[in-house]
């Protein structure tokens, strides 16, 4: 057996300089001592320290009372803690790594200098929290690209500061916005490189040996994401918190067994680790007698149900893959096990001679194939690219394959992800089956590793690229600019217009210059329309919107045609107590006073004219800015019988009923007025 240990496997620098402070002060036995929040994540350390009398806390408080010492671990602490801690003459043992304390004194003194300080990292870690503390919490905390977008407003003298343990990928996106966005702006690339340098060194080794052993607490997240990095690599990859955790029949012998650790796990523990693989690799070297049968089964691929291994396609038939494993019998995928999209086809995904990654499912199936999971290997994964991508909020692709209950069944990264109905549009579906084999964009807004649960929504994408285009229209939008929409909805008030990335509303009024009784009489919903801003207000989210054309007005076409003393042809289209409405133009009616339907004096209108009737008039006054005209009958015809003047207006108006008696003296556009209402 040939042990490698990694150079960066357990303690860095921090923690351990954090460990051999606390271990000092406990030599020194002159009283209680607190941490405040957990010294480490690693439960062993967690448990020694607490049978040592050193206890967690959350706050002050419990401290303060008991007059204890307070340790200040890794993390750091923000500045008003430190303010208490004086103001109750505490003894603080502070083990804040002094990576994070420079990071304290470069936003201390920007935040003096009125920089405005942005932290990139994650807001809730307690690290970012004690930066923050600072610059008086005042910081603005990015921790991906969303933020920036919910954040972040391009100002002057901004200065940047990472969390220490933030992956290079976050940063370099983040800060290269800023820098393009920003122009005062001062780096301070933060970030220790104690986390990627155990990880590099981890994918080195593991590329390089038979078993990979990573030691560490298994919620521990940098250890978690050490044993992920050594998988890729090294299939035989074990995550233990102790020996203990390493499969019983292992076997050490003759193998090349690379070893790490997260930041977390203590030496003695590797040492441990180390130490007790020597003593049982000595123990089976010595019992170990292999028959030749042994020696032969040894000398092929040894495969374990779980194992991820490389193959080689040997041939296909309709449903089923042949693969070539080097082991002493061939491995078999079926189709579910190829593919989670039912209409692909075998030939779209592999042929034969590819080299394969596939998943044991089972080392003999009975009739003495292994069977095999193409798909598993690409859940595994796909899990971590859809982790990353919800944590990151990015955007992804997926195909819908299945329409089932209350949503559709997308393949996202080879995983299978569920999408409601609720959230595949930003309007609404009545039948999802459109969306059939169809590619869409979607993010992931759920997801439960264990459950093995994934939820996407194609309508957030959605939401957002109409975010962006409502504020770019919102930029452009200006009174009298002119759009094209469709027309989304017919109200009884007016039409509801889309245009692209907002709706507007055109009134009623505005949809036709003459009297309408419902938007329908001019427009349907689907129609592609012409419309002008007429007036807008973001804040309200309104837009109100032209669509009748000034050169339709009738009045302007009035001007134009008609003169006082033109003699017209008109029909009569509606008759009143005091005189009869005469049709010039669709949409402009012209009034003939009762006084001047006839030459002789007529007790009401119906008595000579009827609706419908077309009668010879003449133009006795017209008045664009009223929209009122007014014509004669009576100037067309002979003097035959004077007129009386019992047949002045005065006298006509005793006349009329009460409700018209103020109106004797009624023009045109009163006229229409009164009808329109
Ligand atoms: Fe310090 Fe880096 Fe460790 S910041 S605590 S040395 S990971």
């Amino acid at each position: 057996m040939e042990i490698i240990l990694a150079k960066s496997a357990g303690f860095c620098f921090g923690v351990e300089r954090a460990m051999g402070t606390i271990y000092d002060n406990i030599k020194k036995q002159d009283g209680k001592l607190y941490t405040l929040g957990p010294i480490i994540h690693n439960k062993q350390v967690v448990d020694e320290l607490y049978e040592k009398g050193v206890q967690a806390i959350e706050s002050l408080n419990e401290a303060i009372l008991e007059n204890a010492k307070i340790v200040i671990r890794t993390h750091g602490i923000g500045k008003s803690i430190y303010d208490e801690i004086n103001k109750n003459e505490m003894t603080c043992i502070d083990a804040t790594c002094p990576y994070v304390k420079k990071i304290h004194r470069i936003v201390q003194e920007h935040y003096r200098n009125n920089y405005q300080i942005v932290i990139i990292g994650n807001p809730n870690h307690p690290e970012v929290q004690g930066i923050n503390g600072w610059c008086e919490n005042t910081a603005i905390v990015l921790n991906n690209f969303e933020d920036i977008e919910k954040k972040f407003k391009c100002i002057n003298k901004v200065c940047v500061v990472a969390q220490t343990t933030i992956r290079r990928k976050k940063w370099d996106i983040i800060a290269d916005y800023l820098k393009i966005n920003c122009t005062d702006i001062i780096f301070f690339d933060t970030i220790c490189n104690a986390t990627n340098l155990r990880q590099n060194e981890a994918c080195e080794i593991a590329q390089n040996v038979d078993m990979m052993v990573v030691i560490g607490g298994l919620h521990s997240s940098n250890t978690r994401k050490l044993a992920e990095v050594s998988k890729q690599y090294c299939k035989d990859t074990y995550h233990i918190e102790t020996f203990e955790g390493l499969p019983e029949k292992l076997s050490f012998v003759n193998k090349k067994i690379g070893i790490t650790a997260g930041a977390s796990t203590p030496a003695c523990i590797i040492k441990e680790v180390i130490n007790k693989m020597v003593e049982k690799e000595s123990v089976q070297t010595n019992s170990e007698e292999m028959s030749f049968e042994e020696a032969f089964e040894q000398s092929l691929v040894t495969l374990n149900t779980g194992d991820i291994i490389k193959g080689t396609v040997i041939s296909l038939s309709n449903n089923e893959v042949y693969v070539d494993l080097g082991y002493k019998s061939d491995g078999i995928i079926t189709m579910n096990e190829l593919t989670n999209d039912p209409s692909q086809k075998i030939e779209d995904i592999v042929k034969v001679g590819d080299e394969i990654e596939v998943f044991i499912v089972r080392v003999n199936d009975g009739e003495g194939h292994v069977l095999l999971s193409k798909n598993k290997v690409d859940m595994i994964k796909g899990w971590d690219e859809i982790e990353t991508a919800a944590e990151e909020k990015t955007i992804l692709e997926g195909k819908i394959i299945q329409v089932v209950n209350g949503g559709v069944i997308a393949i996202v990264k080879g995983i299978r992800a569920f999408i409601p109905a609720s959230q595949m549009s930003d309007k609404y579906v009545s039948d999802l089956n459109i969306y059939m084999n169809q590619n869409v964009s979607l993010q992931i807004i759920d997801i439960n590793k264990r459950k093995r649960k994934v939820v996407g929504s194609v309508r957030v994408v959605l939401e957002k690229e109409n975010a962006k285009k409502a504020e770019i229209f919102w930029n452009e939008i200006e009174v009298g600019k002119k759009y094209t929409g469709t027309i989304k909805k017919l109200m009884k008030f007016g039409a509801f217009v889309d245009l692209g990335a907002l709706d507007g509303l055109i009134h009623i009024s505005e949809l036709s210059w003459t009297k309408i009784n419902h938007p329908s009489e001019v427009l349907k919903e689907g129609d592609i329309a012409e419309v002008y801003i007429l007036d807008f207000d973001k804040e309200k989210n309104k837009i109100s919107l032209g669509f009748k054309k000034a050169e339709d007005n009738p009045w302007e076409i009035v001007k134009s045609k008609f003169n006082v003393d033109d003699v017209i042809k008109c029909k009569v289209v509606r008759l009143v107590p005091f005189g009869a409405f005469v049709e010039l133009l669709s949409g402009v009616d012209g009034l003939i006073h009762i006084s001047q339907i006839s030459n002789k004096r007529i007790g009401k209108p119906e008595d000579v004219l009827t609706v419908g009737q077309e009668v010879d008039a003449k133009i006795v006054e017209i008045d664009l800015e009223k929209q009122k005209i007014s014509l004669s009958i009576r100037a067309l015809l002979p003097d035959e019988v004077p007129v009386s003047n019992d047949d002045s207006d005065e006298n006509k108006q005793e006349e009329l009923p009460t409700e018209y008696k103020e109106d004797v003296k009624v023009t045109i556009g009163d006229a229409i007025n009164e009808k329109s209402e």
